[in-house]
């Protein structure tokens, strides 16, 4: 491929509204061109990458026994009413209506979709196990679409889904899906994490977060450096950071924080480490009737350590706030607690509160917590012996760096990540909802136990370059580089012996298949340079008439800080080797 023949447009600057780096990059690399909020053109260079993320993708599902298909971008809206998620989903589902009316969806994902093909065409256990998957364009109406590809609306995403017999045989699909991935992610050239993440409604342990190790990323992973535990913030276990509750030693005091309302402000006041204090925190619940009018409220007061946060993902596990819960609104807390924010506390309650309180608080004594009165708190506060025990003792916070690690065997470090994939276990979540079962060997109908495998195949474009970049620009790992050499010839279009030196080399290195690229473009070596340097092509030559004078050329690797000489007649075996190593 010559510049020339391809279509390069680099800028200096990024625009105002890129705030990450894979975004500045991607912008100023000329890979993306925004059409609207979370909605990109790919130009020619991001394609190439984009391709070459799909092409291993594509590998290695194919590898892993899955069958490639392709279902629509526009579904009816009534394979989605099957599943209530017509109903269910938010703003997110974008809903378009056609010529007569009807209401379709632009896909977000095809669960549905999959399983009415499913439920048609694999009719006996002998057509068991199947695992499909196609690579398409998704559209998520996100709330806040940012950070270029890596949150866009329209993405372009892996989504895979298998179909088996029984629990035991959708185990296997899943783990043939963990070793994909894998063997996808190694190849990608990234290092990554594969955590345990929440299950939802559908329960057990088979969900996993794909993590590329970004310190930008979104997400915090949690893992122990001296086990192979690993999981997301939402799942990962607090334990009890007290053996046992100590014996109360300080009586009941009220004592004056004025305008002081957060924990840390108070220990500081007090003169106490802020391991003493509790926090709270306000939740409702409300119970409907058939009209979805409320009947019954109920308030709920969460107690998690001063310098501890509420999780509340594991908040939606505790009994009674697993259907829904809200925050409460401000009268409503005036109402219980016969005070505003900032000074409340499990003490001197107006009217029924259930109490939820963290492991680690139900063990603490003589601890401080709010006392129901503008600018005052208590201290020495004793379960039991001041108030009643908590009604539930539960893990609602999030875990922090140096926690005991669930497994006992270290402790907890936590890192930032990019979820690029993610594996779940379905169970008979669709099948049962769309009745799609198989005959077994006795001849009777089977609902089909699932799993659905996503990787954001542009996200984890965004996510190699989150990890692999400095601050001339991308240094992107070769197997996903948009060219994986570069030659700069040095007056190209001047010097006959450089154009017949670089012409050579190109050629040669094209017909053993290599991804090369001539800069034909005739720019000053400088901005040359600093294009392929943004650009981010791991391997770069550079041939001039004063070099080839002693027969010479320049290889330099992205990542190199100096350029290497190099004989002219062992150029090409150099480049090979040089992108073997
Ligand atoms: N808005 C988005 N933009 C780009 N990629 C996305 C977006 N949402 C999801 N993805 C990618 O698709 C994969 C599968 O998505 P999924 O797990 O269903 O979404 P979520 O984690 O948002 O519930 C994610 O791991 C991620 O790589
Ligand atoms: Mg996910």
């Amino acid at each position: 491929m010559k510049a020339s023949q391809f279509f390069i447009s680099t800028l200096k600057e990024a625009p105002a509204d890129a705030e990450v780096v894979s975004h500045k990059l991607m912008m100023r690399a000329g890979m993306i061109k925004r059409l609207g909020a979370g909605i990109y053109s790919y130009l020619p260079m991001g394609l190439r990458v984009i391709r070459k993320v799909e092409a291993i993708v594509r590998e290695e599902m194919n590898k892993a026994g899955a069958i490639e298909l392709l279902m629509p971008l526009v579904q009816p809206a009534e394979l989605w009413q099957e599943t209530g998620r017509w109903d269910k989903m938010g703003p997110e589902l974008l809903r378009v209506k056609d010529r007569h009316d009807r209401d379709f969806i632009i896909q977000p994902t095809s669960e549905e979709v999959i399983t009415d093909i499913a439920r048609q065409e694999l009719r006996s256990y002998r057509q068991l196990p199947k695992n499909f998957y196609h690579i398409q364009t998704k559209f998520r109406d996100e709330r806040r679409p940012r950070f270029g590809v890596m949150r866009g609306r329209e993405f372009t995403m892996k989504d895979a889904y298998s179909f088996d017999r029984d629990v035991a045989a959708a185990g296997r699909s899943y783990e043939a899906m963990v070793a994909a991935y894998n063997a996808i992610f190694s190849r990608l050239g990234l290092q990554y994490r594969a955590v345990a993440a929440d299950t939802g409604a559908i329960g057990g342990d088979r969900s996993h977060e794909f993590q590329v190790i970004a310190d930008t990323g979104e997400d915090a992973i949690v893992y122990c450096p001296d086990s192979d535990y690993a999981a997301n913030i939402e799942l990962a276990e607090a334990l009890p950071l007290l053996a046992d509750r100590a014996a109360a030693s300080q009586a009941l005091t009220k004592a004056p924080t004025p305008a002081k309302s957060t924990c840390a402000d108070v220990a500081a006041l007090l003169g106490l480490p802020i391991e003493r204090t509790v926090k709270s925190l306000v939740l409702a619940t409300d119970e409907l009737d058939d009209d979805g009018s409320i009947t019954k409220t109920t308030v709920w007061l969460l107690l998690v350590r001063g310098d501890h946060e509420l999780n509340e993902v594991k908040a939606g596990k505790v009994d009674g706030l697993k259907a829904a819960f809200r925050f409460a609104t401000g009268a409503e807390i005036e109402h219980h607690f016969g005070c505003k924010p900032g000074y409340l506390g499990p003490i001197g309650l107006q009217h029924p509160v259930k109490i939820v309180a963290d492991r680690t608080v139900a063990r603490m004594s003589d601890f401080v917590c709010g006392a129901n009165e503008a600018d005052f708190h208590l201290t020495g506060v004793n379960w039991g012996r001041d108030l009643p025990e908590p009604d539930i003792v539960a893990d609602i916070r999030n875990v922090v760096a140096g926690d005991p690690s669930p497994d006992g065997r270290g402790v907890l470090a936590i890192q930032r990540g990019i979820e690029v994939g993610h594996v779940f276990y379905l169970g008979t979540k669709y099948s049962q909802a769309m009745n799609a079962t198989y005959l077994d060997e006795n001849g009777k109908p089977q609902l089909m136990e699932m799993g659905c495998y996503g990787i954001g195949v542009t996200r984890t474009v965004g996510a190699a370059i989150e990890q692999n970049h400095d601050e001339r620009g991308i240094v992107w790992p070769t197997s996903i580089a948009p060219f994986s050499v570069v030659v700069c010839p040095i007056g190209y279009d001047r010097s006959a012996d450089v154009k017949a030196a670089a012409d050579q080399l190109h050629d040669e290195l094209a017909a053993v298949g290599i991804d090369v690229l001539l800069d034909d473009r005739g720019e000053r070596p400088g901005a040359m340079f600093a294009d392929w340097e943004l650009i981010g092509v791991p391997h770069r030559v550079v041939l001039s008439d004063r070099g080839l004078k002693d027969g010479k050329a320049e290889y330099q690797g992205r990542r190199d800080a100096q350029a290497t000489s190099v004989a002219v007649a062992d150029l090409k075996a150099f480049v090979i080797g040089r992108l073997a190593s």
